[in-house]
């Protein structure tokens, strides 16, 4: 789970590269490093932690103008966070750079093949195992580094995209890439490498979307691209028309900027998926959904949430359907009907969990609908039906405007499938009902910064809430460290209750009127017995003494009010304990690793 970027040619390095970077630093941010050479200079640097201290540490020029650099920023996987565990690594021999990301899983092997030639290793990552086999190939059996390089990913198990300097060829960056995403970046008088497009968006405007098992090499103008051993036609593709844009413009976080934008990321939305008043979905598409024996959804963390949502409104309708998380249907999978449609939601395309999931989607023929806010995606890539969520790059590692549009698309979605109608007029409300809790902020300051004083608390919630209060309390624990946990309210007095104490206050939910009076009466009894309870509630259902009243919507779309709540209480809380709010500690946004 990490991120890489590459340049080969006549480019002002330093700033591709660091803020390449800062770019990628969604894809793991505990440590980073770069290395340029221009053949008879290099230079090796290295650091822990975020982008910014490596920058203080590579000259503002360099003593030579480099001919290649690489550069990653990483989450760990195979060893610590140390600077000798940091990427650029080296050879035995010095001689082969390389930065990698992904998981190679027979490393083990490889290490003790690579010391029983008597190679040593510096470090404990995976990827220092690629580079020296690399240079053992290149240095016993391969004529050149292409030839090493075929050699070494043939013998390799798992995901890979890597970046390979060799100190003898200055004027190339190889690369290969197998599970995880790399792309070139065709420019002027350089060529690019990056994981993702977002570092070379401004200066290149054709890429090469590299395919599993491909290798190469880029040079100042060419590009070359190999498999199984053949050189393949580069196909170019141009830049993505989507907003790439990752600037904070004027906001002190992503996080509260990538809230605030939801409005028009669901007014996008509409206007993507309606048209003339009517949905533009693929009529086929409709009708798998329509008549799917059952309708199973995959994702993890908040898209998970967001398809628990999907869940109670398909119910609602009388259409059999159930959400899994990833990891656990990878392993455990449940298919209760001969039809089902599986649909696939993902904030980043990337997670490996989802993808582990896949062959078997494809091995039975099911059909699978994925939702991603990557068209470029390895889950849009392999979709058989895919729908983009249009929301521009999200960078907070913390889910917040991509969540809600999961909401909306899969509310229009649904409703163009089961409930025939026009319901869209109903989500143009609900943004205006967005817009005004979002133009009242600063109301949820005081309840944050009272929460800020608590090391636990509960998220609680009755039916559709009970998954708001799933996500709220995911947000919570990632962004603030509060032991954050959800409640059925129902379920409280049958154990949780027994943690209730005036250290221990709960945030309730109330957008249902069948169970609002219930859920009062649990607040008596947390009452009771110390316990504060913070109360968010929908108009209709609201008392006087409620701290957050939101505006009334149609219950399937409530959810995005509250949660919304729950985003700007997050948000305030973890300012008032000054932390990382946009990269809180052992996260990384897209998580590329099982
Ligand atoms: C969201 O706030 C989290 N960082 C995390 O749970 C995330 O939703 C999860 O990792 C799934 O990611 P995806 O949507 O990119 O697949």
């Amino acid at each position: 789970m990490c991120g890489i970027v590459g340049a080969c040619g006549a480019l002002d390095f330093r700033d591709y590269l660091l803020n390449g970077l800062r770019k990628l630093e969604y894809r793991g941010y505990d440590s980073c490093g770069l290395f340029v050479t221009d053949g008879s200079f290099s230079l090796l640097e290295r650091s822990v932690g975020v982008v910014d201290n490596l920058d203080k540490q590579v000259p503002t020029t360099f003593e030579h103008t480099p001919s290649v650099g690489i550069a990653h920023t990483r989450w760990a996987t195979h060893g610590g966070v140390t600077i000798s565990n940091c990427h650029p690594v080296y050879s035995f021999d010095r001689k082969v750079i390389l930065v990698h990301n992904g998981v190679i899983e027979n490393f083990v092997q490889i290490r003790e093949f690579l010391a029983a030639n008597k190679i040593s290793f510096y470090g404990n990552t995976d990827s220092e195992i690629v580079a020296n086999l690399i240079a053992y190939y290149l240095s016993t059996s391969a004529k050149d580094m292409l030839e090493a390089i075929e050699m070494a990913t043939s013998k390799l198990n798992g995901s890979y995209s890597l970046a390979i300097v060799h100190l003898a060829e200055p004027h190339r960056l190889y690369f290969a890439k197998n599970l995880s995403p790399l792309l070139i970046g065709k420019g002027q008088g350089a060529n690019y490498l990056a994981s993702d497009q977002i570092p070379m968006a401004e200066i290149s405007r054709e890429f090469v979307d590299l395919k599993d098992g491909r290798f190469g090499y880029i040079t100042k103008d060419e590009i070359h691209v190999y498999f199984q051993g053949q050189e393949e036609k580069v196909k170019l593709v141009e830049r993505s028309s989507e907003n790439l844009d990752v600037s904070l413009n004027g906001y002190p976080h992503f996080m509260l900027k990538e809230i605030e934008e939801t409005p028009s990321c669901i007014e996008r939305l509409i206007k993507n998926y309606v048209f003339h008043d009517e949905y533009t979905f693929d009529p086929k598409l409709l009708k798998i959904i329509e008549r799917a024996s059952e309708i199973i959804f995959l994702a993890c963390g908040t898209s998970y949430h967001a398809s628990l949502i999907a869940v109670d409104l398909l119910r609602s309708k009388g259409k059999l359907a159930s959400a899994y998380i990833a990891s656990e249907f990878a392993y455990h999978p449940v298919v209760m009907t001969k039809n089902p449609l599986f649909i696939i939601i993902s904030q980043s395309g990337e997670t490996a969990d989802l993808l582990k999931c896949v062959p078997f989607i494809q091995d039975n023929a099911y059909h699978l609908l994925t939702i991603t806010n990557n068209r470029y995606s390895s889950l849009a890539r392999k979709a058989e039906y895919y729908l983009n969520l249009y929301s521009g790059v999200e960078v907070s590692v913390a889910s917040t405007k991509v969540y809600q549009s999961e909401l909306a698309l899969l509310f229009m979605l649904l409703d163009a499938a089961f409930i025939k109608g026009h319901h869209f007029n109903e989500l143009r409300e609900q943004v205006k009902c967005l817009e005004k809790i979002i133009a009242h902020k600063e109301k949820f300051i005081p309840v944050a910064e009272e929460i800020a004083k608590y090391d636990n608390l509960f998220f609680l919630g009755r039916g559709i809430d009970y998954s708001t209060a799933l996500e709220g309390a995911l947000k919570m624990k990632e962004v603030t460290y509060i032991n954050a946990s959800a409640v059925q309210a129902g379920e409280l007095k049958h154990g949780p209750i027994a943690l209730i104490s005036n250290e221990f206050p709960s945030i309730a939910f109330i957008s249902e009127e069948k169970t609002a009076h219930q859920m009062r009466n649990g607040f008596q009894e947390i009452k009771a017995r110390g316990g504060r309870v913070f109360v968010v509630s929908s108009k209709s259902l609201s008392l006087e003494d409620d701290d957050i009243i939101v505006c009334d919507s149609p219950l399937y779309l409530s959810p995005m009010s509250k949660v919304m709540v729950a985003q700007y209480l997050t948000y305030y809380t973890a300012i008032k304990k000054g932390l990382n709010v946009d990269k809180p500690r052992n996260l990384a946004k897209s998580v590329t690793v099982e």
